[in-house]
Protein backbone atom coordinates (compact mmCIF):
# COMPACT_ATOMS: atom_id res chain seq x y z
CA UNK A 1 0.00 0.00 0.00
CA UNK A 2 1.33 3.58 -0.74
CA UNK A 3 0.69 5.79 1.52
CA UNK A 4 -0.32 9.44 1.10
CA UNK A 5 -1.20 10.66 4.85
CA UNK A 6 1.01 8.87 7.27
CA UNK A 7 5.06 8.05 6.63
CA UNK A 8 6.36 4.18 8.20
CA UNK A 9 9.90 4.46 8.62
CA UNK A 10 12.18 1.02 10.07
CA UNK A 11 15.14 3.00 12.04
CA UNK A 12 17.32 -0.02 13.59
CA UNK A 13 14.44 -1.94 14.31
CA UNK A 14 11.86 0.55 15.57
CA UNK A 15 9.02 1.16 13.11
CA UNK A 16 8.39 5.37 13.51
CA UNK A 17 4.67 5.91 12.39
CA UNK A 18 3.87 9.48 11.08
CA UNK A 19 0.80 10.74 10.77
CA UNK A 20 1.92 13.41 8.12
CA UNK A 21 -1.33 15.44 7.12
CA UNK A 22 0.06 18.79 9.07
CA UNK A 23 -2.41 21.57 7.06
CA UNK A 24 -5.23 19.49 9.29
CA UNK A 25 -3.24 19.18 12.25
CA UNK A 26 -3.30 15.40 11.05
CA UNK A 27 -6.94 14.57 11.43
CA UNK A 28 -8.06 11.44 11.38
CA UNK A 29 -10.55 10.74 8.62
CA UNK A 30 -11.12 6.92 6.88
CA UNK A 31 -8.09 7.67 4.83
CA UNK A 32 -5.53 8.35 7.37
CA UNK A 33 -7.11 5.26 9.60
CA UNK A 34 -6.91 2.92 6.90
CA UNK A 35 -3.34 3.84 6.53
CA UNK A 36 -2.78 3.32 9.91
CA UNK A 37 -4.61 -0.12 9.96
CA UNK A 38 -2.57 -1.33 7.52
CA UNK A 39 0.73 -0.11 8.76
CA UNK A 40 -0.19 -1.36 12.14
CA UNK A 41 -0.84 -5.13 10.89
CA UNK A 42 2.43 -4.78 9.25
CA UNK A 43 4.22 -3.97 12.28
CA UNK A 44 2.39 -6.80 14.08
CA UNK A 45 3.92 -9.01 11.65
CA UNK A 46 6.88 -7.51 10.64
CA UNK A 47 9.90 -9.77 12.43
CA UNK A 48 12.16 -6.87 11.60
CA UNK A 49 9.87 -4.46 13.89
CA UNK A 50 10.72 -4.76 17.28
CA UNK A 51 8.66 -1.90 18.65
CA UNK A 52 6.72 1.50 17.31
CA UNK A 53 6.78 5.06 17.78
CA UNK A 54 3.80 7.09 16.44
CA UNK A 55 3.90 10.51 16.24
CA UNK A 56 2.96 13.80 14.01
CA UNK A 57 4.24 16.14 11.53
CA UNK A 58 4.05 20.04 12.21
CA UNK A 59 2.37 21.40 15.61
CA UNK A 60 -0.18 18.93 15.92
CA UNK A 61 0.05 15.20 16.95
CA UNK A 62 -3.54 14.35 16.30
CA UNK A 63 -5.71 17.20 16.73
CA UNK A 64 -9.20 14.46 16.63
CA UNK A 65 -11.45 12.79 13.64
CA UNK A 66 -11.33 14.53 11.03
CA UNK A 67 -14.40 16.88 11.92
CA UNK A 68 -14.67 18.55 7.56
CA UNK A 69 -15.71 14.43 6.95
CA UNK A 70 -17.73 13.62 9.83
CA UNK A 71 -20.14 16.68 9.46
CA UNK A 72 -22.21 15.45 6.81
CA UNK A 73 -21.78 11.82 7.45
CA UNK A 74 -25.63 9.81 8.32
CA UNK A 75 -26.11 7.66 11.43
CA UNK A 76 -25.50 4.65 9.68
CA UNK A 77 -21.77 6.23 8.37
CA UNK A 78 -20.88 8.04 11.80
CA UNK A 79 -21.42 5.06 13.61
CA UNK A 80 -18.69 2.98 10.95
CA UNK A 81 -16.74 5.86 11.47
CA UNK A 82 -16.69 4.88 15.09
CA UNK A 83 -16.77 1.04 15.06
CA UNK A 84 -13.31 1.93 12.27
CA UNK A 85 -11.31 3.82 14.60
CA UNK A 86 -12.13 1.99 17.85
CA UNK A 87 -10.93 -1.22 15.56
CA UNK A 88 -7.38 0.86 15.04
CA UNK A 89 -7.54 1.49 18.49
CA UNK A 90 -7.97 -1.88 19.61
CA UNK A 91 -5.21 -3.21 17.18
CA UNK A 92 -2.73 -0.58 18.49
CA UNK A 93 -3.60 -1.43 21.89
CA UNK A 94 -3.10 -5.47 21.09
CA UNK A 95 -0.02 -6.14 18.91
CA UNK A 96 2.30 -8.05 20.48
CA UNK A 97 5.35 -5.11 20.05
CA UNK A 98 5.44 -2.05 22.69
CA UNK A 99 3.85 1.04 21.23
CA UNK A 100 5.22 4.28 22.41
CA UNK A 101 3.11 7.52 21.65
CA UNK A 102 5.53 10.38 21.09
CA UNK A 103 3.13 13.52 21.51
CA UNK A 104 4.33 16.48 19.73
CA UNK A 105 1.66 18.60 19.79
CA UNK A 106 -2.18 18.62 19.98
CA UNK A 107 -3.55 15.45 21.04
CA UNK A 108 -7.49 16.35 21.09
CA UNK A 109 -10.19 13.72 21.13
CA UNK A 110 -9.64 11.16 18.73
CA UNK A 111 -5.67 12.56 19.29
CA UNK A 112 -5.97 11.50 22.80
CA UNK A 113 -7.68 8.27 22.35
CA UNK A 114 -4.87 7.58 19.85
CA UNK A 115 -2.18 7.92 22.35
CA UNK A 116 -4.34 6.09 25.06
CA UNK A 117 -4.21 3.17 22.46
CA UNK A 118 -0.62 2.89 22.74
CA UNK A 119 1.38 1.08 25.88
CA UNK A 120 3.06 4.48 26.71
CA UNK A 121 3.22 7.79 25.84
CA UNK A 122 5.94 10.69 26.09
CA UNK A 123 5.25 14.24 25.08
CA UNK A 124 6.79 17.25 24.02
CA UNK A 125 6.41 20.63 26.66
CA UNK A 126 4.43 21.66 23.76
CA UNK A 127 1.97 18.93 23.90
CA UNK A 128 -1.62 19.58 24.59
CA UNK A 129 -4.48 17.16 25.76
CA UNK A 130 -8.01 16.77 25.79
CA UNK A 131 -11.76 15.44 24.86
CA UNK A 132 -13.37 18.35 23.08
CA UNK A 133 -16.02 16.30 22.08
CA UNK A 134 -19.44 17.71 23.72
CA UNK A 135 -18.28 21.14 22.19
CA UNK A 136 -19.50 19.47 18.93
CA UNK A 137 -22.44 18.03 20.14
CA UNK A 138 -20.71 14.52 20.66
CA UNK A 139 -18.78 11.96 23.15
CA UNK A 140 -15.40 10.35 22.56
CA UNK A 141 -15.93 7.71 19.92
CA UNK A 142 -12.59 5.86 19.82
CA UNK A 143 -12.47 4.81 23.14
CA UNK A 144 -11.95 7.71 25.26
CA UNK A 145 -14.63 7.20 27.74
CA UNK A 146 -13.21 3.64 28.89
CA UNK A 147 -9.35 4.15 28.15
CA UNK A 148 -9.32 7.69 29.77
CA UNK A 149 -10.84 6.83 33.30
CA UNK A 150 -8.46 3.74 33.30
CA UNK A 151 -5.80 5.85 32.98
CA UNK A 152 -6.49 9.11 35.05
CA UNK A 153 -9.34 7.44 37.48
CA UNK A 154 -13.28 8.04 37.04
CA UNK A 155 -13.34 11.61 38.23
CA UNK A 156 -11.08 13.39 36.22
CA UNK A 157 -11.82 11.81 33.28
CA UNK A 158 -15.53 13.07 33.83
CA UNK A 159 -14.21 16.21 34.36
CA UNK A 160 -12.01 16.40 31.28
CA UNK A 161 -15.03 14.54 29.13
CA UNK A 162 -17.53 16.97 30.15
CA UNK A 163 -15.73 20.37 30.44
CA UNK A 164 -13.97 19.40 27.05
CA UNK A 165 -10.69 21.51 28.64
CA UNK A 166 -7.64 21.74 26.86
CA UNK A 167 -4.65 20.24 29.59
CA UNK A 168 -0.71 21.20 29.13
CA UNK A 169 1.97 18.86 29.32
CA UNK A 170 3.11 19.11 32.58
CA UNK A 171 -0.99 18.66 33.72
CA UNK A 172 -0.92 15.78 31.60
CA UNK A 173 2.01 14.30 33.60
CA UNK A 174 0.34 15.07 36.96
CA UNK A 175 -3.15 13.43 36.35
CA UNK A 176 -0.79 10.08 34.79
CA UNK A 177 -1.55 10.39 31.52
CA UNK A 178 1.53 10.41 30.06
CA UNK A 179 5.23 9.51 32.21
CA UNK A 180 7.40 11.95 30.34
CA UNK A 181 7.49 15.70 29.59
CA UNK A 182 10.65 16.35 27.71
CA UNK A 183 11.65 19.21 25.29
CA UNK A 184 10.37 19.53 22.05
CA UNK A 185 13.95 18.93 20.69
CA UNK A 186 14.28 16.00 22.60
CA UNK A 187 11.18 14.00 22.02
CA UNK A 188 11.80 11.80 19.31
CA UNK A 189 15.54 10.58 20.70
CA UNK A 190 13.92 10.07 24.08
CA UNK A 191 11.32 7.88 22.87
CA UNK A 192 13.46 5.96 20.75
CA UNK A 193 15.85 5.72 24.02
CA UNK A 194 12.60 3.94 25.50
CA UNK A 195 12.34 1.69 22.61
CA UNK A 196 15.74 0.91 22.84
CA UNK A 197 15.57 0.32 26.71
CA UNK A 198 12.28 -2.36 25.82
CA UNK A 199 14.02 -3.88 22.86
CA UNK A 200 16.62 -4.84 25.17
CA UNK A 201 14.66 -7.34 27.21
CA UNK A 202 13.16 -10.54 26.35
CA UNK A 203 10.87 -9.93 23.32
CA UNK A 204 8.37 -12.61 24.88
CA UNK A 205 8.53 -11.10 28.98
CA UNK A 206 7.37 -7.52 26.96
CA UNK A 207 4.89 -9.43 24.44
CA UNK A 208 3.00 -11.34 28.22
CA UNK A 209 3.69 -7.80 30.30
CA UNK A 210 1.53 -6.17 27.52
CA UNK A 211 -0.80 -9.28 27.48
CA UNK A 212 -1.41 -9.17 31.48
CA UNK A 213 -1.47 -5.83 32.32
CA UNK A 214 -4.12 -5.17 29.48
CA UNK A 215 -6.14 -8.14 29.51
CA UNK A 216 -6.10 -7.55 33.81
CA UNK A 217 -7.62 -3.86 32.64
CA UNK A 218 -10.57 -5.60 31.46
CA UNK A 219 -11.33 -8.41 33.90
CA UNK A 220 -11.88 -8.81 37.75
CA UNK A 221 -8.20 -9.17 39.88
CA UNK A 222 -8.73 -12.82 40.64
CA UNK A 223 -9.01 -13.25 36.70
CA UNK A 224 -6.31 -11.15 35.58
CA UNK A 225 -4.36 -12.56 38.21
CA UNK A 226 -5.36 -16.44 36.82
CA UNK A 227 -3.84 -14.17 33.31
CA UNK A 228 -0.74 -13.51 34.72
CA UNK A 229 0.06 -17.13 36.04
CA UNK A 230 -0.63 -18.04 32.52
CA UNK A 231 1.43 -15.31 30.93
CA UNK A 232 4.24 -16.21 33.53
CA UNK A 233 4.21 -19.75 32.48
CA UNK A 234 4.99 -18.83 29.01
CA UNK A 235 7.90 -16.97 29.59
CA UNK A 236 8.97 -19.82 32.08
CA UNK A 237 9.19 -21.91 29.37
CA UNK A 238 11.16 -19.64 27.13
CA UNK A 239 14.92 -20.45 26.12
CA UNK A 240 15.34 -16.45 27.08
CA UNK A 241 13.83 -17.16 30.52
CA UNK A 242 17.18 -19.60 30.89
CA UNK A 243 19.57 -17.23 29.57
CA UNK A 244 18.07 -13.94 31.57
CA UNK A 245 18.42 -16.47 35.20
CA UNK A 246 21.67 -17.96 34.09
CA UNK A 247 23.49 -14.55 32.85
CA UNK A 248 22.35 -12.52 36.18
CA UNK A 249 24.00 -15.59 37.99
CA UNK A 250 27.06 -15.34 35.77
CA UNK A 251 26.94 -11.63 36.39
CA UNK A 252 27.16 -10.78 32.42
CA UNK A 253 24.83 -9.10 29.86
CA UNK A 254 22.12 -11.52 29.13
CA UNK A 255 21.87 -12.24 25.53
CA UNK A 256 18.19 -12.38 24.19
CA UNK A 257 16.81 -14.47 21.20
CA UNK A 258 12.75 -14.59 21.59
CA UNK A 259 12.80 -18.18 21.78
N1 LIG B 1 -10.88 17.96 11.90
C1 LIG B 1 -10.71 18.56 10.72
N2 LIG B 1 -9.92 19.63 10.54
C2 LIG B 1 -9.29 20.10 11.63
C3 LIG B 1 -9.41 19.52 12.89
C4 LIG B 1 -10.24 18.37 13.02
N3 LIG B 1 -10.40 17.72 14.16
N4 LIG B 1 -8.66 20.23 13.76
C5 LIG B 1 -8.08 21.22 13.06
N5 LIG B 1 -8.45 21.16 11.77
C6 LIG B 1 -8.04 22.04 10.68
C7 LIG B 1 -8.76 23.40 10.78
O1 LIG B 1 -10.05 23.31 10.23
C8 LIG B 1 -7.81 24.28 9.99
O2 LIG B 1 -8.03 24.04 8.64
P1 LIG B 1 -8.03 25.30 7.58
O3 LIG B 1 -6.63 25.86 7.67
O4 LIG B 1 -8.34 24.65 6.26
O5 LIG B 1 -9.05 26.25 8.06
C9 LIG B 1 -6.44 23.69 10.33
O6 LIG B 1 -6.67 22.36 10.81
C10 LIG B 1 -5.73 24.45 11.41
O7 LIG B 1 -6.59 24.55 12.53
P2 LIG B 1 -6.95 25.95 13.25
O8 LIG B 1 -6.92 27.07 12.28
O9 LIG B 1 -8.22 25.74 14.02
O10 LIG B 1 -5.70 26.09 14.25
P3 LIG B 1 -5.68 26.80 15.68
O11 LIG B 1 -4.25 26.85 16.10
O12 LIG B 1 -6.46 28.08 15.67
O13 LIG B 1 -6.47 25.80 16.66
C11 LIG B 1 -7.03 23.64 17.59
C12 LIG B 1 -5.95 24.51 16.90
C13 LIG B 1 -7.32 24.17 18.99
C14 LIG B 1 -6.49 22.23 17.64
C15 LIG B 1 -8.34 23.69 16.75
O14 LIG B 1 -8.01 23.37 15.39
C16 LIG B 1 -9.40 22.74 17.19
O15 LIG B 1 -10.10 23.01 18.15
N6 LIG B 1 -9.56 21.58 16.47
C17 LIG B 1 -10.61 20.65 16.73
C18 LIG B 1 -10.33 19.82 17.94
C19 LIG B 1 -11.48 18.88 18.22
O16 LIG B 1 -12.61 19.29 18.45
N7 LIG B 1 -11.21 17.57 18.20
C20 LIG B 1 -12.19 16.54 18.44
C21 LIG B 1 -12.73 16.04 17.14
S1 LIG B 1 -14.11 14.98 17.35
C22 LIG B 1 -13.45 13.49 17.73
O17 LIG B 1 -12.25 13.30 17.82
C23 LIG B 1 -14.49 12.44 17.91
C24 LIG B 1 -14.01 11.11 18.35
O18 LIG B 1 -13.63 10.89 19.48
C25 LIG B 1 -14.10 9.99 17.43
Amino acid sequence: MEYKNIKLELEDGIAVVTIARPKALNALNTHVINELIHAFEWIDKAAEAKAAILTGEGRAFVAGADISQMKDLDIRDGRDMTLLGQGLMELIETIDKPVIAAVNGFALGGGCEISMACDIRICSEKARFGQPEVNLGIIPGYGGTQRLPRLVGKGMAKYLIMTGEQIDAQEAYRIGLVQKVVPAEELMDQAKAIAETIMAKAPVAIKMAKHAVNNGMNVDLRSGVAYEAEAYTTTFSTKDRTEGMTAFVEKRTPSFENR
